[in-house]
């Protein structure tokens, strides 16, 4: 054999090798919602559901590829086949699981209500506010566009005949920023992704609204492999002291 056709060779059996190896998948994921899942400072995805995916798939024997996703287009892409599966901090609910399949729950929340943190004449920090007081007639609420917080509002708020103006952002960040600058009155979201967000920003969390969501991971309906292959790497990370220590890394003391 000449050169030529040993390097030939050689390339063809390394991209055979590639595809008789193991099945990739990619996860979807919102790049700015901490700490579950983001785009860190260097361009790399980062958060808890990032690093439960991978070491599910080191586990399980798959290769997963992590892109970013808008949230309120999360759904159609995974139907559409352009992602895989879904882990970003998103709620089961009965609405999504008529479009896609969940895993078994793995963490749960609550909403929190967030305001500017109000410094009153003598210097003291004083929270006037409560969840109630925050969320009044004619109070700017800021919510990411498509998420359990939205569906929230419009329901129990504005569904109960609470005139609030309800302002929709494609990710929470933007609502905070927003927040800073008064153009909204408060933003609303999942809790963790609050306490996590706020830090080091002049907000405060004047409240949560108890409705205990469960988080899972998304699949296509029929796609059972793959969430077979999640549901047992679930179990499997959750009986050693990882999981623990991804706790503790992302959300404890958050
Ligand atoms: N848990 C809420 C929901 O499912 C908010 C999720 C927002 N997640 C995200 N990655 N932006 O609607």
């Amino acid at each position: 054999m000449n050169r030529w056709t040993v390097m030939v060779s050689v390339l063809v059996l390394g991209i055979s090798l590639l595809a008789a190896g193991a099945p990739r998948y990619v996860d979807g994921i919102d790049a700015a919602f901490p700490p579950f899942s983001y785009i860190d400072k260097r361009g790399e995805a980062a958060g808890f559901d990032v690093d439960v995916v991978r070491w599910i798939a080191a586990e399980m024997g798959f290769e997963v590829g992590i892109v970013p996703v808008d949230w309120d287009a999360i759904i159609p892409t995974l139907l559409s086949g352009n992602i895989d599966l879904i882990a970003s901090g998103m709620t089961i609910t009965e609405a999504r699981k008529e479009r896609v399949a969940f895993t078994d729950p793995y963490w749960s929340v609550n909403l929190a209500v967030v305001v500017r943190e109000e410094t009153g004449d003598d210097g003291e920090r004083s929270p006037q506010l409560n969840v109630v007081t925050a969320i009044q007639p004619g109070r700017r609420i800021g919510v990411q566009r498509g998420t359990t917080a939205q569906d929230w509002i419009e329901e129990n708020v504005i569904g109960a005949g609470i005139s609030v103006k309800l302002v929709l952002y494609d990710n929470f960040l933007l609502s905070l920023e927003d927040l800073a600058i008064g153009r909204i009155d408060a933003s609303v979201m999942d809790e963790p992704t609050a306490r996590s967000s706020i830090a080091g920003r002049a907000m405060t969390v004047v409240g949560t609204i108890e409705t205990g969501e469960i988080y899972g991971y998304a699949v296509r309906q029929g796609d059972t492999e793959l969430l077979q292959l999640l549901n047992e790497g679930l179990r499997r990370i959750r009986s050693t002291p990882i999981w623990d220590g991804l706790i503790e890394k992302w959300l404890v003391g958050q």
